[in-house]
């Protein structure tokens, strides 16, 4: 299992906590519509997508719901290597017919309500892949046996996929490294969601450094940039509240 899978192997670390934050953010992040089909991109390559994305599916499993995470990169499909899974067989396999989905669909060991569909064979045209009929109707029937479905995408700056996807997936998690990712690299990405009209939900601030205490956190925040302070400051004191409380640090939903 990969050391970066911290809500599984430290459920009880302060940055499993922060993953239970972006799940309860998540949670609440859409009155109007139910959010079950949730899509994970970053402005360029290795800024955290599946490191993300795979701790936000087990935070997810963890409250009892069923969750299906895909490898969407199906290009540099890496979602395998972080669960110690195969990847013989996989997405690309279910849409060009090989396959059916309940044969290929994994289930990594002792998680429970977490499932996973690999990427399966690179093929020559994902974008085309990806934005197909076939794509859509097999996320749409996957809806009725999930209660998320979590997709793994290749970064929106370099390949298209990602945007592609966006256009009928119900939301978008943009992942931004800290001290990676530059501020017009950040906004190109964001440019090209809100081009297709994507439903950015928020952004995840990845790989900030520890500071002086020797803890660091991993924050959420709303893509509304005005409520940022003024969100976290209470997010923080709700935390510091919580631990009084009780030793389990988790934000149930
Ligand atoms: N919060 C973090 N702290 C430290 N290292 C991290 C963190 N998040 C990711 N990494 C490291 O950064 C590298 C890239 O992570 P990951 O594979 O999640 O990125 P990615 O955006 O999915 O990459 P790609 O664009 O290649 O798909 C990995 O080596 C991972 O261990
Ligand atoms: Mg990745």
């Amino acid at each position: 299992m990969n050391p970066n899978l911290i809500t599984y192997l430290q459920p009880k670390s302060p940055i499993s906590e922060a993953y239970r934050m972006i799940r309860t953010n998540l949670h609440y992040s859409s009155y109007d519509k139910e959010l079950k089909t949730i899509l994970v991109t970053s402005a360029g390559p290795g800024e955290g997508k599946s490191v993300t994305m795979g701790n936000i599916a087990i935070a997810i499993a963890q409250t009892g719901k069923k969750v299906l995470l895909i490898d969407g990169d199906l290009r540099k499909p890496k979602v395998h290597r972080y669960f110690d899974l195969a990847n013989v067989q996989g997405v690309t396999n279910v849409i060009v017919g090989e396959a059916h989905a309940e044969d290929v669909i994994q289930q990594p060991k002792d998680m429970e309500n977490l499932y996973v569909l690999t990427s399966g064979p690179v093929p020559p045209n994902p974008s085309e892949l990806l934005g197909s009929q076939k794509m859509k109707d097999f996320i749409t029937s996957l809806k009725e046996q999930f209660d998320m479905i979590l997709i793994d995408a290749p970064p929106v700056g370099s390949v298209t996929d990602a945007a592609v996807l966006s256009t009928y997936i119900d939301g978008v998690i943009l992942v931004i490294a800290s001290g990676q990712t530059t501020i017009e690299a950040a906004k190109r990405a964001r440019d090209v969601l809100q081009q297709v009209k994507a439903n950015v939900l928020g952004v995840v601030l990845n790989k900030i450094k520890k500071n002086n205490t020797g803890s660091y956190y991993y924050y959420y925040y709303s893509s509304y940039e005005a409520y940022y302070g003024e969100e976290d400051t209470t997010a923080k004191k709700r935390r510091r509240k919580k631990k009084k409380k009780t030793p389990d640090h988790g934000v149930h939903i």
